[in-house]
């Protein structure tokens, strides 16, 4: 199964929840690859910290490199096809389509952190994966652009499995507010505005790891308890209380 995670703008929280969305199934013994699918400002590599990957999935598209030499294991416990960091991927690549072929060989849950805007690159992807998860915030501008890229993914008929609704303040208003824009397509979660996003993502470690149980945190292991038919982890009131101060270093 190849999941994209795709949004029509950028900055809404696609990498983070990817890379948090990889964890959490570990954490539920799902084994994930994360692809970063952005091949000129991919940042899977840098969200996910260190060690960074050596190869990349440009290698890839250059014919340099086979999936397995691509293939990175992080030491979090998920694979990773990277995406370069260097200014020399500022480039146009041909983009093959056997790499849909191999992934879907694969007996890995596949997570695509697919680019923002609704592009050639964004297409490519729409046709690699099987289905797609659309992130937004709670802003006019977010929303706007999600449904032209849902518009966009029924042209390919490639039908959008669920919203995601990130950054959220007033849950019940936004998902009214979403459930009329978007209508049959279901809300499948919601995540808190969570500083700790922020900072996880500065220092180069996911939330998930970096404090366990900050809103965002429970918020996506909830959500991943209902995805996989598994139950919610029971965590202390105290802990959930003062989750938000609790972080590791
Ligand atoms: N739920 C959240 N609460 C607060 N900040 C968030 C949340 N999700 C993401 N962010 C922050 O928003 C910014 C963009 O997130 P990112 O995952 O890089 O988005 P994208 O991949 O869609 O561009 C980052 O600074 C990140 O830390
Ligand atoms: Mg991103």
């Amino acid at each position: 199964m190849i999941l994209g995670i795709a949004s029509g703008k950028g900055g809404v929280g696609k990498t983070s929840f990817a890379v948090n969305l990889a964890l959490a199934l570990k954490l539920y013994s799902v084994d994930t690859i994360i692809v970063d699918g952005d091949l000129t400002t991919g940042s899977v590599a840098l969200a996910l910290g260190n060690p960074l990957p050596s190869n990349y999935i440009q290698d890839f598209f250059r014919g340099k490199k086979n999936l397995d030499k691509i293939l990175f294991s992080h030491p979090l416990g998920i694979k990773v096809i990277a995406s370069e960091l260097s200014i020399s991927s500022v480039k146009e690549y041909p983009l093959k389509t056997s790499l849909k072929k191999l992934l879907k060989k694969r007996k890995e849950f596949v997570i695509v952190d697919m680019p923002a805007t609704i592009g050639k690159e964004t297409m490519y992807w729409l046709n690699v994966v099987d289905k797609v998860v659309v992130i937004v915030t709670p802003e006019l501008n977010s929303l706007a652009a999600a449904l032209k890229l849902s518009i966009a993914c029924e042209m390919l008929h490639q039908k959008v499995a669920g919203i995601i609704i990130n950054k959220s303040v007033q849950p019940q208003k936004e998902k009214n507010d979403v459930n009329k824009i978007f209508g049959n397509i279901p809300i499948l979660g919601i995540l808190r505005y969570d500083e700790n996003v922020r900072e996880s993502m500065a220092i180069g470690k996911p939330i998930l790891t970096f404090a366990k149980y900050s809103p965002y945190s429970i918020d996506m292991m909830n959500l991943v308890a209902m995805l996989t038919n598994k139950n919610k982890p029971k965590i202390n009131p105290l802990l959930t209380l003062f989750g938000p101060w609790i972080k590791e270093y």
